[in-house]
């Protein structure tokens, strides 16, 4: 069914322990800065966790995104027009997708996510919505290059990236996945492909902490939800009731850092490895960034993406970019 099925893409040691969240998770603790990668929480709980913050009052993006992809339908018909594959990265949304595909019309859909169980899940439920659309979810690690299925290799591609997720990476990082995409996508083989993404904006710090730090407290246990999973899965002794949740705006490098601070000293072990952590100390847990017009237009065109249009949410808090792959010429 899928292109790239077979491939096991967790790698699990004979205790069942997945280790490159292991590789990560130590390498992260023995910084200075103790960091971790925020790919890390979304096991089942923190799925689930992520979707209570989307319908918390302070996270406007979600609800910001979709109110865009809403009003929009008639102007994503104009410029991307029928017939295309859309090649969704991420296992996709079961609001935020159905308003692209019924906006243009397309001849296939093809989800790309790490996730298998996720991914067939999600493939399944829009299969219903639409009964008559060619669904070929492929189970791959979209920070690198994917073989799309034969069977949409002629068509011309939409890539589909929302939820500012790009914003979850630092720039050089960002700036490998938009050109990974851009070969995903076929650049280099025929028409041009085009990118729908979502970037979240640069605005008041007060708008951006409170969306990071809700009153009820979900992205607190979002973020308390990492440690779990690592006392859980790797042997860990952190006292959860030692780390406090902390989401501050970086004005430097325009990006939420979520951090879990020490509200004590604490010495802790995970996989057999002793760590200590002096009070006020903190592990790095996500970074979000933050864009302006300009910055998210010279993010697109280093990673090979030429900004074609660009739509804002009516309180602007969120935009929507339209972006066709550059066309390579010999430098003037
Ligand atoms: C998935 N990602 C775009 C979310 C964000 O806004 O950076 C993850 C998140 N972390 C805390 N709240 C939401």
């Amino acid at each position: 069914m899928t292109a790239n099925s077979g491939i096991a893409l967790v790698d699990l040691d004979e205790d069942g322990v997945d280790r490159a969240f292991r590789a990560d998770v130590l390498a992260g603790l023995r910084q200075r800065q103790k960091a971790i990668p925020a790919r890390w929480f979304y096991d089942e709980e923190g799925s689930r966790l992520f979707e209570e913050i989307t319908k918390v009052e302070e996270y406007y993006p979600t609800r910001a995104e979709t109110e865009i992809l809403t009003a929009q339908g008639e102007a994503f018909a104009d410029l991307i027009g029928p017939g295309r594959a859309v090649v969704e990265f991420g296992s996709g949304s079961s609001v935020k997708t159905p308003l692209v595909l019924r906006a243009i019309d397309p001849a296939a859909y093809v989800p790309l996510d790490i996730s298998g169980d996720f991914l067939r899940a999600s493939a399944a439920a829009l299969g219903e919505k639409f009964p008559d659309l060619d669904v070929h979810p492929v189970e791959a690690d979209f920070m690198r290059r994917v073989r799309l299925p034969d069977a949409v290799a002629p068509l011309k591609k939409l890539g589909f990236f929302p939820g500012s997720t790009i914003g979850n990476m630092v720039p050089r990082t960002a700036v490998d996945l938009l050109r990974s995409m851009r070969a995903t996508l076929g650049a280099d083989e025929g028409e041009r492909p085009m990118l729908l993404i979502g970037m979240d904006l640069v605005k008041d710090r007060k708008v951006l902490e409170a969306a990071y730090d809700d009153a009820k407290g979900i992205t607190a246990r979002f973020n308390a939800n990492l440690v779990t999973r690592i006392n859980r899965e790797l042997d860990g002794t952190i006292p959860e009731d030692a780390l406090e949740h902390r989401a501050v705006w970086n004005d430097t490098l325009a990006r939420i850092e979520m951090h879990l601070k020490a509200t004590r000293d604490i010495a802790f072990e995970v996989s057999g490895e002793s760590f200590s952590m002096k009070q006020g100390q903190t592990i790095h847990t996500e970074n979000s960034h933050k864009f302006t017009r300009r910055s998210a237009n010279m993010l697109l065109l280093a990673g090979g993406w030429t900004p074609v249009k660009r739509w804002l949410d009516s309180e602007e808090r969120f935009s929507l970019i339209l972006a066709k792959s550059t066309e390579q010429r010999e430098a003037p």
